[in-house]
């Protein structure tokens, strides 16, 4: 262990990647456990370097990042292209918040809108902020445009839904553990069964303000809805004055084979959150993004973030969108997807309830009575990293730039993997 009155020096004389290397990954792992919460559960690896979609642990055991930072690593660990706009902006402006203007971020606000088809931008950095950012717009765009008396206004939610984990948003979750002990919920939420559109008719009252969904529900076992629903969503909500949110926040950025996941019907929202991929798997950077009648709503001061919006930020988001646009991650998602979906499928894995997915955003549910656990440790053991959401579905969500012989590795590994269960 590290003495700690030689800690700090050595970090500032020797750089902490001196302190990385003399540690082993046992003493990492106690370490991460004494001094952090318990909030997750990792994988026991200690991930020391990345490259693509491989990852290797201090013993240089390699894996396949099969998880791809639930999502969030669409563009692969260390993407050339995105680490030489990181050096080259490093000589010039890093943060400067939005108390002033920046070139950088400017390009930035344009060029997010016109990706995602929308008028403007609200910058911010995680996933659950871009979704607080599109309640409350959704709430003032209520008062203020729609009418809807003060303090009345009400957002419809899906169950099973995942948009975050901040105080508000864990009130209308419908998963217990990320409720209990965290009450009191804040109120004018309501809560409608996904895929659903008689609930959704049935729940619009005058008040409310939007209805705030994810077009596939992933964090929730990948679930897909059926054809034509986002569509029906679409029209229920101009019909009856009432916005529509989608969060793409894990389905947006090519993952399902499109732009963003609605754009698999006609099903453009009023207000969109996004994030994970756009900060190019090198930083957080979030936003969200709509119309201007709604995103117009705020005023100075409304809403804010220290390092929403900063140039660092934006230039990484910058070159992960023109990454994704001119290497067709879109279409490389779609293809790559079928092809490690049909692999799977063909290996006729007798555990496996259900195979679902789009794009590269796949879910494998295994039956009752599969030991999840252990299937979870088999899949290190054979270096694939992956885990379970909702207790049975294991996720294969790699980086958008997995090769075809890397998918044909990994679907070995994942028959391998099951037949040691
Ligand atoms: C659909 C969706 N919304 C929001 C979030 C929260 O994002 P963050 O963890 O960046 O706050 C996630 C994270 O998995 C997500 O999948």
């Amino acid at each position: 262990m590290i003495e700690t009155s030689t800690f700090w020096h050595q970090i500032l004389d020797k750089g902490v990647q001196s302190l990385v290397k003399s540690l082993s990954d046992q003493e990492i792992i106690e370490m991460t456990e004494h001094y952090g919460t318990h909030n997750y559960h990792p994988a026991m690896v200690n991930v020391r370097a990345g490259q693509g979609v491989e990852v290797w642990d201090g013993n240089g055991k390699r894996y396949l990042d099969c998880i791809g930072v639930y999502s969030a690593m669409a563009h692969g660990h260390r993407n050339e292209a995105i680490l030489n706009a990181v050096r080259e902006q490093l000589d010039v402006l890093t943060v400067a918040s939005r108390a002033v203007y920046t070139s950088e971020v400017a390009l930035f606000l344009k060029g997010l809108a016109e990706y995602c088809h929308l008028d403007m931008v609200c910058p911010m950095n995680s996933g659950a902020e871009a979704n607080e950012t599109c309640i409350k717009l959704a709430r003032k765009w209520a008062y203020t445009v729609k009418g809807v008396p003060d303090d009345q206004a009400e957002i419809i939610v899906c169950q099973d839904n995942f948009h975050g984990r901040t105080t508000t948003i864990i009130g209308f979750s419908t998963e217990k553990q990320y409720r209990d002990k965290f009450g009191p919920y804040g109120p004018g939420f309501k809560v409608i069964p996904f895929n659903d559109l008689e609930a959704l008719e049935a729940a619009i009252t005058p008040n409310t303000a939007a209805f705030f969904a994810e077009p596939i529900q992933a964090e929730g076992g990948i679930i897909i809805p059926e054809p034509g629903y986002m569509e029906k969503v679409r029209k229920l909500c101009t019909e009856k004055n009432v916005l529509l949110i989608w969060d793409e926040v894990q389905t947006g950025f090519c993952r399902t084979g499109k732009r963003m996941g609605w754009e698999h019907e006609d099903a453009k929202p009023d207000l969109l959150a996004v994030g994970k991929p756009l900060g190019g798997g090198i930083m957080p950077v979030s936003a969200a993004v709509g119309r201007k009648e709604v995103m117009d709503v705020f005023e100075f001061g409304d809403h804010g973030s220290t390092f929403g919006g900063n140039p660092l930020g934006a230039v990484v988001a910058l070159t992960a969108m023109a990454q994704m646009e001119v290497e067709d991650f879109a279409g490389q998602a779609e293809r790559k997807g079928s092809r490690m979906m049909k692999q799977i499928a063909d290996l006729n894995l007798p555990e496996v309830k259900e195979l679902r997915g789009r794009g590269l955003l796949l879910g494998i549910e295994v039956h009752e009575g599969v030991d999840a656990k252990k299937l979870g440790h088999l899949f290190l053991e054979n270096g694939i990293i992956t885990k379970q959401t909702r207790h049975r579905t294991f996720r294969m969500t790699p980086p958008i730039v997995i090769t075809d012989s890397q998918i044909d590795e990994a679907v070995d590994k994942i028959k391998q993997t099951f037949s040691q269960l």
